[in-house]
């Protein structure tokens, strides 16, 4: 039998994404989703584009007999853990259920891998751990904090992951910090479904192109950056995604802990954000200035040479293909998988 990776949290925006090029890079894969911040709608779409059948279960990644019984029903040689919370302003609202989501269910899963002895794991960490950068671009080496229960979930988890490897470096641990994830399939059939109103930039502003919101909210334009609105490093999810597929090399015996930035090098700006979309869109999307979110920086982007030298992987996508398959994406399901 074929080795087998299990996604957690295979339906969510990123995993659907990344399960989609594991597939298309000949990988099997079996994914499990709790479905509380997705729909059992993409993984069937993923099914469709890939013309590929692959075991999905519905289930929780705390749910220690549900990963045994995973495991002891595929072969899984490693794991891509993406399941978790990842809301930064409900973040301070829920600590508790942030914790035990992103924390608890890391643990579950390592206890599992370890008694299974499947000790290859990729992470979903976050940019939100170099909190306010000293310096940009930011190198893997920079300095972290955290100011949110969030971040701390994900500084945390990287520690955990930093733990286990000093008592066992049998494991193979990729930690990737991922810079801004956007835009969608380019089929457009598969993209990011937010719950409510987005906290995100992009999918906010695709709603108001597509009417259901009036206008963007520019969270500040009194920043030290060039137009004084915010500047971050946007990423297409399926570079993002392909990142995890070269990230597996990095399973290989021997391999380590390792950790990599995936973001382009290229930060933008809200406006200039606004304009990308606007001419994708084809008119003009109106916003107006309003005063900065708390919690907010005013710039970061990646040094993203590491994942280049080590992995041989970096962004292909530019700034006006995420703009076109995220209105895509949004012309298509306006009201998301619901559509
Ligand atoms: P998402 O919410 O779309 O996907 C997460 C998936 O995990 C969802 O399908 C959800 O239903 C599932 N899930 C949550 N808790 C679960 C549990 N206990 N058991 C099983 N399934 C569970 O989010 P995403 O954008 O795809 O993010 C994936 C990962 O990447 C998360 O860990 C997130 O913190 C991290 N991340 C995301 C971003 C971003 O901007 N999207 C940035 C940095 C890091
Ligand atoms: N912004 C607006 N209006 C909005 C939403 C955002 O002006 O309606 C601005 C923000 O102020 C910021 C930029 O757009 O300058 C990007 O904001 P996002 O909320 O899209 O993304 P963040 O950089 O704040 O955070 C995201 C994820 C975090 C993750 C971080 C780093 O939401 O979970 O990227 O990876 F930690």
């Amino acid at each position: 039998m074929a080795d087998t990776i299990l996604v957690t949290g295979g339906a969510g925006y990123i995993g659907s994404h990344t399960v989609l090029e594991l597939l298309e890079a000949g990988y099997k894969l079996v994914a499990l989703d709790n479905y509380s911040h997705s729909y059992p709608k993409s993984l069937e779409v993923v099914k469709e584009l890939t013309n590929q059948a692959f075991p999905v279960y519905e289930g929780d990644v705390r749910d220690k007999d549900l990963l045994q019984q995973i495991f002891s029903q595929h072969p899984v040689t490693g794991v891509i853990h993406f399941a978790g919370f990842k809301a930064v302003a409900e973040s301070t609202q829920q600590p508790l259920a942030y914790y035990d989501n992103n924390l608890v269910g890391l643990l579950c899963l390592l206890e599992v891998m370890e008694e299974q002895g499947c000790k290859n794991l990729i992470f979903s960490s976050s940019a939100t751990v170099y909190g306010q950068p000293t310096h940009l671009p930011l190198g893997e080496d920079a300095p972290l904090s955290v100011t949110n229960p969030y971040g701390r979930t994900k500084l945390i988890g990287e520690n955990i992951l930093r733990d286990l490897y000093a008592q066992d470096p049998t494991w193979n641990l990729v930690l990737l910090r991922y810079f801004n994830p956007i835009g969608a399939h380019p089929s457009g059939r598969l993209g990011e479904d937010p719950q409510g109103v987005p906290n995100n930039l992009v999918p906010y502003m695709t709603q108001v192109a597509s009417g259901l919101r009036d206008h963007i909210r520019v969270f500040g334009n009194d920043y030290d950056t060039p137009d004084g609105t915010g500047v971050r490093d946007y990423i297409h999810v399926v570079d993002l995604s392909r990142g995890h597929v070269a990230a597996m090399k990095k399973w290989a015996p021997g391999s380590g802990l390792s950790i990599y930035n995936l973001g382009t090098g290229q930060g933008y700006s809200v406006l200039e954000m606004i304009q990308a979309l606007s001419r994708a869109v084809g008119r003009d999307l109106p916003y107006k200035i309003y005063p900065r979110r708390p919690g907010d920086i005013a710039s970061c982007y990646a040094d993203p040479r590491k994942a280049q030298t080590e992995l041989g992987w970096s962004a292909q996508l530019d700034l006006e293909a995420m703009c076109r398959h995220a209105w895509s994406w949004q012309q298509q399901h306006p009201q998301g998988f619901q559509d």
